[in-house]
């Protein structure tokens, strides 16, 4: 792996960082407390290429590539962690549309996403009753002459009720993994309606929502891939979105660790600052090295994904490894700010909050491991 930068991953997370720490941090706090999604910031973000960073120039994207992405998640996650997982998913779903829809599909739907005209994508595979089994999906699709009419129910969709380009996945035959087909929903069609927002441990600024087709008609070309293979497709995105995930937990832990060495700096106790006690050192000693072993791990990923080369194990390790580590430097940083990290006056409590999820959503740490596992049992195997 090659650790120097290009110039145009240099642009990227460093034009990410401004805007981060300008425009999004300030407004952080409030998003979270209101349970405020960030259309706005959303859109001055798409402006910037941040909606569409691993998307070619020619769709409206930023052309720099998925380490670029994970770079701009890392900065955007370190002060709203909210606002990255709208970007997240509207990235997945942007290079999803660009990687399996066909030049129309493309043309039509992913300019809308990278220019921030659509404020959001969303990505409709989890239902009430599955999560982790994906493959367990009720909703259908049927054909009626030449449309699609959808029924059933969808659960847990990160910016469902803002989301005006919304990937959703439906049986159209048989069970199991076979007989899923992926479909691109534009605006909101009838029979498509968005429940209210789940109230939340975390991401409270981020939009959470159940959605329910009832009836609802898609135009044939809706259909994106092949009828019966959406579940690979579904695949190959949470593949990419792991990496997101891994670089939004990296994110929140170098604001968890940034904050608490700010802290122990000026916090005293006992006549000197708490960072001259070896406690509080080897707290933020090991929330580095943590940090940096996670960060490793996702640019990994991600320079492999950019050399169009297999990066499944490697999303899979860097997602359970990023988000473990986030959740323990949220919990070391909230301990360093002891009384102070339990109030809303400090970051950290909202950095404990926002990094839980991160070891649930794109795959549990379990289903990681299954993955990861299941690669390693493949390569014994074969060699
Ligand atoms: N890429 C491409 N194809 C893949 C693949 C991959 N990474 N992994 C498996 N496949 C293929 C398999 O080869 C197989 O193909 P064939 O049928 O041709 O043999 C097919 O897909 C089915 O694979 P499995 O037998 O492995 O399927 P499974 O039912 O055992 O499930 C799983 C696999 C890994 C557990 C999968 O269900 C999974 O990842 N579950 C978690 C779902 C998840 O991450 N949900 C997150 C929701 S989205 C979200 O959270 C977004 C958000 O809001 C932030």
């Amino acid at each position: 792996m090659d650790l120097e930068l290009t110039e145009a991953e240099r642009l990227i997370r460093d034009t990410a960082r401004a805007f981060a720490r300008d425009r999004i941090a300030p407004q952080a706090r409030m998003h979270d407390r209101e349970e405020h999604f960030p259309s706005e910031l959303l859109r001055q973000m798409a402006e910037l290429g941040l909606m569409g960073v691993n998307i070619p120039a020619e769709l409206g994207g930023a052309e720099a590539g998925a380490v670029a992405y994970s770079l701009a998640m890392m900065e955007v996650s370190a002060a709203c962690a909210s606002t990255s997982v709208a970007m997240g998913v509207t990235n997945m779903c942007a290079e999803l549309i660009t990687r399996f829809g066909t030049g129309a599909q493309k043309q039509r739907l992913v300019p809308r996403l990278t220019s921030g005209e659509a404020v959001a994508g969303a990505f409709a595979l989890s239902e009430a009753h599955c999560g982790s089994d994906a493959a367990a999906l009720r909703t259908t699709a049927v054909r009626r002459g030449p449309d699609w009419v959808l029924n059933g129910a969808k659960q847990w969709i990160t910016s469902g009720a803002h989301a005006q380009v919304t990937v959703v996945w439906a049986r159209t035959s048989g069970t199991g993994s076979r007989g899923i087909s992926c479909f691109a929903v534009e605006g909101r069609p009838p029979g498509l309606t968005a429940g209210k927002p789940e109230d939340k441990m975390g991401l409270r600024g981020s939009n959470t929502v159940a959605l329910t087709f009832e009836d609802c008609v898609l135009p044939g070309d809706a259909l994106l891939g092949e009828e019966g293979d959406g579940f690979r497709v579904a695949l190959v995105a949470l593949d990419g979105g792991r990496i997101g995930i891994a670089s939004q937990a990296c994110g929140v832990a170098r604001a968890c660790l940034e904050a608490s060495a700010r802290y122990a700096r000026e916090r005293r106790a006992f006549g000197q600052p708490i960072g001259d006690f070896q406690a509080v050192r080897w707290f933020l000693a090991n929330m580095r090295t943590e940090l940096s072993a996670a960060e490793l791990l996702t640019l990994r990923a991600a320079s492999l994904k950019q050399a169009g080369r297999p990066f499944t194990r490697e999303a899979s390790m860097a997602k359970v490894f990023a988000s473990e580590m986030a959740n323990r430097a949220a919990d070391k940083a909230v301990q360093i700010h002891g009384g102070y990290g339990y109030l809303d006056e400090f970051p950290v409590e909202r950095y404990f909050r926002d990094a839980r999820v991160q070891t649930i959503y794109e795959g549990t740490s379990e289903i990681q491991r299954m993955v990861i596992a299941r690669e390693v049992l493949r390569a014994a195997v074969t060699s």
